[in-house]
C-alpha cells in the first residue's frame, strides 16, 4: 500500500500476546502511537503473537522485515525515528529469537499486508 504521496507505506507491528504484554507492550504500543500518528508514511499495528515470547516486547517492520526483541517503552523514540526515516538507530536489534521464527513472522506480514518493496 501506498500513501496519496505515492510513498510505500512502513508498518510498525507491536506484538500485544501475553508474554509481550506481561513485558510492558502495550505501553510500548500507546507511545508509538502517540510519536507516529500523523505520520501518512507510518502505520502502527497490532499481533497477537510471533512465537518469539521468550525475548519479547517484539516489534517487526514491515515490509522491510526488522525485527527489534526485548524493546523497552523508554526506547519508543528510537523506534520511532527509524520507522520515519527509514534509517536504524544506534539500539541492537537484537539476536536472540530464531532466524526460522523472524522468517515465518515476515513471511506471515507479507501475506497479510503485500510484500511491497521496502518503505522509503
Ligand atoms: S507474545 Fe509476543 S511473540 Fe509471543
Amino acid at each position: 500500500m501506498a500513501t496519496s504521496a505515492g510513498r510505500s507505506v512502513r508498518r510498525v507491528v507491536v506484538c500485544q500476546g501475553f508474554f509481550c504484554a506481561a513485558r510492558g507492550s502495550g505501553r510500548l504500543l500507546v507511545d508509538l502511537r502517540a510519536r507516529l500518528d500523523g505520520d501518512a508514511g507510518v502505520q502502527v499495528e497490532v499481533q497477537y503473537c510471533f512465537n518469539g515470547c521468550s525475548h519479547g516486547p517484539n516489534v517487526v517492520f514491515h515490509p522491510d522485515r526488522v525485527w527489534y526483541e526485548g524493546v523497552r517503552s523508554e526506547e519508543s523514540a528510537l523506534i520511532a525515528a527509524h520507522a520515519q526515516t527509514g534509517q536504524p538507530g544506534p539500539r541492537a536489534y537484537g539476536g536472540r529469537v530464531a532466524a526460522v521464527v523472524k522468517d515465518n513472522a515476515h513471511e506471515y506480514l507479507d501475506d497479510k499486508y503485500g510484500a511491497a518493496a521496502a518503505a522509503e
